[in-house]
């Protein structure tokens, strides 16, 4: 990073150098502010109903969801209240948001978040550093995790499904934590996938079967169908989830767009992408 800017600046000097030499100090005084300008600027306040902003908060979430790897405590985008922009040449855009999040079966309003986004002009997926309050009962969450791992566990025989939702926007109860697995394992794709300009709701799971496994962990393959904004493209991908309560989500995937490109990767939830710094607290 150090060394772009040294590169940077060091054209800046010769260019100018070069000019001055013809044109005298008055043109040293007005090329002054241009040669600055190309430092890393302030934050600016952005509207907080502009796209990015909701688009960025987002990508923070995917992160989270991905990180804390519960299916019962999935959060979505309430409101943002904040949110600034700040340029960093030949790095990229740095978004710093403070927004509210809802629980996503209930729509009740679980917590504030503080978040920064970075999207990088030459890495792929956006680097996130997020702190949120959290009301929800921490214990229920557990409980509740707990409870559809044992099930899980227990089952002889795989379960399988598939269109989750259905057409008419149900899901069975019994499936609903099968599905909010799907949509923290499908957040770490859309985290890696998401860029300023495009952002990735799991729109359907299409197919589900689980492994049945001998290690003291949850195995389900995916085929889930990701919705893609504002473009509507619909991208479908292939997802492993591995699970165990409490412990990081495992988590490979190669996805297929109607423009049939191919991509895919894998994550433990050790990425160094991104920075630590989930904190729930009440
Ligand atoms: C989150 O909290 C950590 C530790 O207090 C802090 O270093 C980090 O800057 C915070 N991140 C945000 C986005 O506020």
């Amino acid at each position: 990073m150090r060394s772009r800017f040294g590169t940077e600046s060091s054209r800046h000097r010769c260019s100018m150098g070069r000019r001055t030499a013809r044109f005298g100090p008055l043109l040293l005084l007005l090329l002054l502010p241009a040669a600055w300008g190309a430092g890393p600027s302030r934050p600016r306040e952005l509207q907080v109903s502009a796209r990015q902003a909701g688009q960025a908060a987002r990508v923070a979430l995917h992160y989270l969801n991905y990180r804390l790897g519960s299916p019962s405590a999935l959060r979505a985008l309430g409101q943002v209240r904040k949110a600034r922009l700040k340029t960093i040449p030949g790095i990229g855009h740095k978004y710093y948001l403070q927004f509210t999040t809802e629980d996503y079966k209930s729509n009740q309003n679980v917590g504030t978040c503080l978040a920064t986004v970075l999207y990088l002009k030459r890495k792929p997926r956006p680097a996130v550093n997020i702190n949120c309050t959290y009301t929800k009962d921490q214990k229920q969450i557990q409980d509740n995790d707990y409870n559809f791992y044992k099930k899980m566990r227990q089952q002889t025989n795989p379960i399988i499904g598939k269109d989750i939702p259905d057409s008419y926007g149900n899901i069975e109860p019994s499936f609903e934590p099968v599905w909010a697995l799907a949509v923290a394992g499908s957040s770490y794709v859309m985290w890696e996938k998401s860029t300023e300009n495009l952002g990735y709701f799991m729109a359907q799971v299409k197919h589900v079967k689980q492994w049945i496994s001998k290690d003291d962990v949850v195995d389900f393959d995916y085929s889930v169908m990701l919705h893609e904004i504002p473009t509507q493209e619909m991208i479908s991908c292939h997802i492993r989830i591995i699970w165990t309560p409490d412990h990081p989500l495992k988590v490979k995937y190669f996805c297929l767009s109607e423009n049939q490109w191919l991509e895919s990767g894998e994550g433990s939830g050790t990425e160094s992408g991104s920075t630590s710094g989930i904190y729930n607290e009440r």
